[in-house]
């Protein structure tokens, strides 16, 4: 997914009033970015941002932070973003490692969307369910920590759901047919594309106290 051709991203980046610049000078005070103490929902992983974008849209008063690793992608968000003014959204060009450094019990909800399932068994640690990243999570956490995934991938949802039950987090709802459930729901990009193809998506929701 990685977009290797997007002319002047950096600067793209660094002049859109809806990027955090910087984030970890908010650390503890996001709420102050947003002006209000609404909620604050995050997507790790945001890719060209239509889950966050909508979701917004859809829900304005929930607050949205859009996160992705790549700036040439989080250009693609920016110029969906272009003549609009989405009080209730940001985005940040950051890796999700940092998270823990970021946010210091903020996020109410984490949406994993289509992560990327690294399937080979000596790369496991770098799925965002592994052992490696839930401990960070319970760092940016407010309250109940809550965690939903959807994916296309069957081997990283089998490894979502031991590594979660291992750490602690109950499943409270599942579904391997998300597009035909009764489930309200916004799609993703990759979603789409997928959903169009016949591809079955599974999808989980899990809370821990
Ligand atoms: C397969 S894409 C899915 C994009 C989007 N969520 C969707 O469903 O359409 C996965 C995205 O996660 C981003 N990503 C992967 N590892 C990341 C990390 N450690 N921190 C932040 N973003 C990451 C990738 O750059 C990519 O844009």
């Amino acid at each position: 997914m990685r977009l290797r051709n997007v002319q002047n991203a950096k600067e793209i980046v660094n002049n859109s009033d809806y990027v955090i610049h910087n984030p970890f000078q908010y650390k503890g005070h996001f709420k102050e970015i947003f002006g209000n103490d609404n909620p604050i929902h995050l997507e790790v992983g945001m890719g060209k941002g239509k889950f966050i974008i909508d979701m917004a849209l859809k829900y304005p008063d929930i607050n949205f932070i859009g996160l992705e690793k790549y700036e040439s992608i989080v250009c693609r968000a920016i110029q969906k973003l272009e003549g609009k003014e989405i009080k209730n959204l940001k985005l940040m060009v950051v890796d999700a490692l940092e998270l823990a450094n970021i946010f210091d019990h903020e996020i109410e909800t984490l949406y994993l969307n289509f992560s990327d399932p690294w399937p080979k068994k000596r790369h496991a640690k770098r799925r965002l369910t592994s052992e490696l990243f839930l401990p960070l999570y319970d760092a940016i956490f407010k309250g109940d920590k809550l965690i939903i995934q959807k994916t296309d991938n069957v081997g990283l949802f089998e490894s979502s759901i031991v590594s979660l039950s291992n750490y602690g987090y109950v499943i409270e709802d599942i579904s391997l047919d998300l597009a035909n459930s009764e489930r309200d729901n916004v799609q993703t990009e990759y979603e789409t594309k997928f959903v169009a193809q016949g591809i079955k998506i599974n999808y989980l929701k899990a809370r821990k106290k």
